[in-house]
């Protein structure tokens, strides 16, 4: 699994006091990255030990280390999740820039769906302003219009490319990820609205009021906020 940012040891620590957090019997979204993939995998732990959840993924790369960790699994159709645990790309304070892993659409179904939303991070991603580019999911037919679109808001979108370089990323769903750099986000929650009226978005990374929880791992513990 790919990893970024700080240690595993932080990674370990912000992830595993997460999975502390779940309720026995609890329905728990599961979110993609190296720092989540920490708390599927103590979260695994704990149903060997007998503890009962299910897990709702939020990408092909969770719902396969949840399979391997032995965690049930469902969808949203079926459950709402009393608490999502999921990292993040940048913080600043309750607010986020998500999508590193090109899974911030259905992070933020899941996210939203879920009573309380815990982040696990490990202290490289916190910031004063959420500075980095923000991912956008568009749908392949729509890459030339969206670029359009973002280009009039101030910034000059960039699609990823896989790590090979041999051709674009391609989401679990099929579609494309523009980043777009706005440089200092002053404005998140005015810049989301922007981004999520775009036809052919479907979804952007910025998550703002939804964060209840961060959970920062240090070499030594936790720092936690509400
Ligand atoms: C995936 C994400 C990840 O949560 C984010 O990229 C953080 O990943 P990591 O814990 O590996 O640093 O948003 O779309």
């Amino acid at each position: 699994m790919k990893t970024t940012g700080g240690s595993e040891v932080e990674k370990r620590n912000a992830g595993e006091r997460a999975a502390e957090l779940v309720a026995d019997g609890a329905v728990v979204g599961l979110g993609t990255g190296s720092t989540t993939a920490h708390a599927i995998r103590a979260l695994g732990r704990r149903v060997e030990d007998g503890f009962e959840v299910q897990g709702i993924p939020t990408s092909y790369q969770s719902a396969d280390l949840a399979r391997e960790v032995g965690i049930p699994l469902t969808t949203l159709d079926d459950a709402a999740p009393a608490i999502a645990i999921d990292g993040a790309d940048r913080i600043a304070g309750f607010e986020l820039i998500k999508g590193g892993g090109a899974a911030h659409t259905r992070e933020k179904l899941v996210a939203s769906a879920a009573a309380r939303l815990v982040i696990v991070a490990d202290p490289s991603k916190e910031c004063e302003t959420l500075d980095r580019p923000v991912p956008l999911e568009v749908l392949p037919a729509a890459r030339r219009p969206v670029s359009e679109v973002v280009e009039g808001l101030g910034s000059t979108p960039d699609l990823r490319l896989a790590e090979r370089k041999d051709g674009p990323v391609v989401t679990d769903n099929g579609n494309l990820v523009l980043d777009c750099d706005f440089g200092r986000i002053e404005e998140p929650a005015d810049l989301a609205q922007k981004l999520a009226s775009i036809p052919g978005v479907l979804e952007h990374g910025l998550f703002v009021g939804l964060a209840d929880t961060v959970l920062i791992g240090t070499e030594t513990g936790v720092e936690e906020r509400e």
